[in-house]
């Protein structure tokens, strides 16, 4: 049996709860028919919003929900969210996905969305196609208090007399890409221009900018360098990390298991490799790192709707462990991170939910962040366990390891929370807690979410084929990580007198 030593003097940082944050964009199946299926529907709601849907998410305590792209909010006017008659427009997507956006939700939807289910709203503004007095006269209409300005007058004629308090707003998505196209210098230029207009606003705001995609170090450089001489309106530097496809999403081989894990942990040295150009030019200060997009990108067509959403993919147990290992490397390198956000909440990319029409289930991702909430707000802590490796056929056919066991750990009002990853497809891990520091109660809760078949997930017909399972057990004692499975054990921490 291994001993897990979790190193309580060794404290990383607080995880801010954010970093437990999601994402839900106007493309494919996310809104329309996801979290949104109307009024008048047949479908139990809750102000138009799929009450199953908002219950379950509710329960997990979401921080943030990034809105409404994505790269959809590089070509998007809020004003056509908002008031009785709201235009058809093309939707961004609208070129891949043959639909048009009937802006049915805007602002106020989405506001009462958040606050149904208890998220804080993290908007992402447009910069490509727009003056930067758009993002100000957003801000306005969101933020000027009741009975001050014109667009505040129009918000509560719209129904919302306070104001909604936005705190965190992106400006630009992607503007390597789909957001302009630009060059990283371009965009610098441009996001000092936008930021001092939005950070002239009143009230308390989180600036976010376009980062990185993935290992683009080049990006972060060439931002970083005209950032520099500026006045540093800026509080977060989002990335952008999809760790892609192995095989098919849920009929793939166990080479693919390895391959797609090894994908996912990239994200460690991603995240440390921009954090260090953050820090080469001492920005450190001022912004932490947002990785507002992050999670598995498979082939397209393996969800419910058979690939009319668009991007919506079936999640096996493979991805609900490329989530708890993500989610273990943002805790332990909790000091260089505002937020992260998941991509997408429901029928798209990794999701959490999958829908249509009157069925909605949760995906064995769901459960991970359910497992991991007791992580949020909390002190990180440094852990240590004895390696191990496993080997596969790497996708370009030569020889390769991934070390199997991630873990992080971390405490808050006196409860300790362990997270562990089995990466292993094939070896269960047995372990143990060691606390160097502190002493553990006896009785640990633990919480399994595993099958001995790792392609299991959820379908309509089989909602709960993969569900979480608890028991309690003194954590001192052996306990059982099953093969490609995901544990987490709470404990009490012993008062200091009764040690
Ligand atoms: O999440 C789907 C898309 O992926 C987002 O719109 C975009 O930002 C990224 O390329």
């Amino acid at each position: 049996m291994k001993k897990l030593y979790l190193m309580f003097p060794q404290e990383v940082g607080t995880i801010a709860p954010e970093i437990y944050g999601h994402f839900a964009e106007h493309i494919g199946g996310v809104i329309y028919d996801g979290i949104w299926v109307g009024k008048d529907s047949g479908v139990e709601n809750v102000n138009g919003f799929r009450k199953f849907l908002i219950d379950k998410f509710k329960a997990i305590h979401p921080p943030v929900l990034r809105w409404p792209g994505g790269c959809f909010a590089e070509t998007y006017d809020w004003r056509d969210g908002i008031g009785k008659n709201r235009p058809i427009r093309p939707n961004w997507w609208t070129n891949w996905d043959n639909r048009y956006e009937s802006n049915e939700v805007g602002t106020h939807e989405f506001m009462d969305f958040c606050e149904q289910v208890g998220a804080k709203p993290y908007l992402a503004a447009n910069l490509t196609s727009v003056s930067s007095l758009h993002i100000r006269n957003w801000m306005d209409y969101c933020n000027s208090p009741r009975g001050t300005t014109t667009l505040a007058a129009e918000r509560e004629e719209n129904g919302h007399p306070q104001p909604f308090d936005v705190k965190y707003w992106g400006i630009g998505n992607e503007n390597w890409g789909g957001g302009g196209n630009m060059t990283p210098r371009h965009y610098a230029h441009e996001y000092r221009r936008f930021s001092s207009q939005a950070d002239n606003m009143q009230g308390e705001k989180v600036l976010i900018a376009c980062g990185p995609n993935a290992d683009d170090y080049e990006w972060t450089k060439g931002f970083m360098e005209v950032m520099d001489s500026s006045e540093k309106h800026m509080q977060g530097l989002a990335l952008h990390y999809y760790c892609g496809f192995a095989g098919d999403p849920v009929n793939f081989t166990r080479d693919e298991w390895y391959q797609q894990l090894k994908q996912a942990l990239r994200m460690e040295e991603i995240l440390r490799r921009h954090w260090s150009i953050v820090e080469a030019y001492g920005m450190e200060e001022h912004a932490r790192l947002v990785i507002d997009e992050w999670g598995c990108w498979h082939q397209d067509g393996s969800g419910p709707s058979k690939g009319y959403n668009l991007f919506e993919q079936q999640s096996s147990m493979r991805d609900a462990v490329v989530a708890a290992l993500t989610l273990n490397i943002f805790n332990n390198h909790c000091e260089k991170i505002l937020m992260a956000n998941v991509a997408q909440l429901v029928n798209n990319l990794h999701a959490l939910f999958l829908s249509s029409g009157e069925n909605c289930i949760v995906t064995p991702t769901y459960h991970i962040f359910d497992m991991y909430q007791g992580h949020q707000g909390a002190a990180a802590i440094r852990t240590a366990v004895a390696k191990e490796k496993a080997a596969f056929t790497g996708k370009d056919g030569e020889k390769e390891e991934l070390e199997t066991l991630s873990v992080s750990a971390s405490h808050k009002d006196g409860t300790v929370t362990v997270t562990i990853a089995n990466l292993s497809a094939d070896e269960d891990a047995v372990l143990c807690l060691a606390p160097v520091g502190a002493v553990l109660e006896n009785t640990a809760e633990i919480k399994v979410l595993a099958d001995p078949d790792y392609h299991a997930h959820n379908t309509f017909e089989d909602p709960e084929r993969v569900s979480v399972k608890t028991y309690t057990a003194d954590p001192g004692e052996e306990i059982v990580i099953p093969r490609a499975g995901v544990v987490m054990i709470q404990a009490k921490i012993r008062a200091q007198e009764d040690q």
